[in-house]
């Protein structure tokens, strides 16, 4: 059979699921050539077994500026950052400036801050309520909540979460002209240094203070603290904005599940609920991007130094090899954290405990509270943006009784 060429992302036919042809890719050619947005090719796999695989091998590297890095977007092209960002590097590098955070985003420190979470998640949930509905749960609810449970782990308080808030949403905003965001990403920079600059003025155990002694002694570079700072951010927003406001999308849609979920009520079995959110529904829509730095068999073909492969995590947790009837939301899903939406390997998202936590607090609360939520589809219905490197809604407009 001849060999398809598609291009890269392909369309969807339905918003809550991968294109169709990604099952037929699957079948018949699992390392498919793809043709990007400017034309440069790259391998794309859909397989469980070989995005796996790929996550575990130093031979794909992920450092953005070797030739052939398959960027999929024209902003990653040419809008990367001067400022380091770990996720696009290799080791040692890499390894480096992550550990300078590892320590604040392990399970047991984020436990130990619920009830500050569940405080912030409460206080949003007053907000949403406090308006007359139909109110967009994404701006009203899922997007304040990380850049607001960001701020206590960086040691800032909560008149500069809500400067992030700020900041965040003209700088992800799809409304933001180019200009806007550029100016929004720069007034970023700019509070992330004067937190620098004051840091005695910060508690000693938040992040930022930590690295402004380490910068004074000599041990750290200002801009590399910066960059950090800024990718930690950004990171963290959309990501968990998005997978929080489809959650609800998802939840609602799927009663029973959510009356069982309710009525069992403990947080181990919401935890679970959001890995299968985030393996359904897999934001980071475009995979993650390497380039081969030798010659590299994958599932059977040999791709040759200098090309760029797609590790399509997204397509990966539909496989149904990995994960029976995966086309099927199932909250009570067994195997269910063994998806791959968090990434694997060296590159694993640093922030899974605390979306996981944000996550389940959110949806858990707001189903407490506002047991009769509803969505109130616009004329023509939901739509979807698909533009941006986490896939989303537009808007969700809700009302309650
Ligand atoms: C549902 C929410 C989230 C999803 C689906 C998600 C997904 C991912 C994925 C797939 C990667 C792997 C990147 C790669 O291999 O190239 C990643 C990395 C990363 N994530 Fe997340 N993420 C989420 C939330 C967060 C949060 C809340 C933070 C922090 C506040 C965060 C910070 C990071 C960072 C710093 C990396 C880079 C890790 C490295 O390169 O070593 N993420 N994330």
């Amino acid at each position: 059979m001849k060999e398809l060429l598609i291009e890269f992302p392909p369309p969807r036919e339905r918003p809550m699921h991968p294109p169709a042809i990604v099952a037929e890719l699957r079948r018949s050619q699992p390392v498919s050539p793809v043709r990007l947005w400017n034309g440069d090719r790259a391998w794309l796999l859909t397989r469980y077994q070989d995005v796996r695989a790929a996550f575990l091998d130093d031979r794909l590297s992920a450092d953005a500026a070797r030739p052939g890095y398959p960027h999929v977007t024209a902003a990653s092209a040419v809008g990367r950052s001067m400022l380091p960002n770990f996720m696009v590097m290799d080791d040692p590098e890499h390894g480096r400036l992550r550990a300078l955070f590892y320590q604040d985003f392990l399970a047991k420190p984020i436990a130990q801050r619920s009830a500050e979470i569940a405080g912030i998640v409460d206080d949003q949930i007053d907000r949403l309520l406090a308006q007359d509905g139909p109110a967009d749960l994404i701006t009203c609810f899922a997007q304040p909540i990380p850049a607001r449970t960001l701020a206590p782990i960086l040691g800032l308080g909560a008149a500069h979460g809500e400067s992030l808030v700020a900041y965040m949403k003209v700088i992800l905003g799809r409304e933001s002209s180019r200009e806007e965001a550029l100016a929004a990403n720069q007034a970023l920079i700019a509070f992330f240094e004067r937190r620098l600059d004051e840091s005695e003025l910060l508690p000693s155990s938040g992040v930022i203070a930590r690295l402004a002694c380490q910068m004074k002694a000599g041990e750290l570079l200002r801009r590399d603290i910066l960059g950090c700072l800024r990718q930690l951010f950004l990171a963290g927003q959309d990501s968990t904005a998005s997978s929080i406001a489809m959650g609800v999308l998802l939840l609602i849609q799927h009663p029973d599940q959510l009356a069982e979920l309710t009525a069992r009520g403990d947080r181990r079995v919401w935890e679970a609920a959001c890995d299968e959110i985030v393996r359904f529904l897999s934001v980071t829509h475009f995979g993650r991007r390497r380039v081969a730095i030798e010659d590299v068999e994958i599932g059977g073909r040999l791709i040759r130094a200098g090309e760029g492969v797609i590790l399509a995590e997204n397509y990966a947790n539909r496989d149904e090899s990995a994960f029976p009837h995966a086309d099927l939301f199932d909250v009570f899903r067994p195997n269910v954290r063994s998806h791959l939406g968090f990434g694997s390997g060296k590159h694993l998202c640093l922030g899974l405990n605390l979306a996981r936590a944000e996550m389940s607090l959110a949806l858990s609360t707001l189903f407490a509270r506002a047991p009769n939520l509803r969505v109130v589809p616009p004329e023509g219905g939901l739509t979807y943006h698909d533009e941006l490197t986490i896939y989303g809604l537009t808007s969700l407009p809700v009302v309650w009784s």
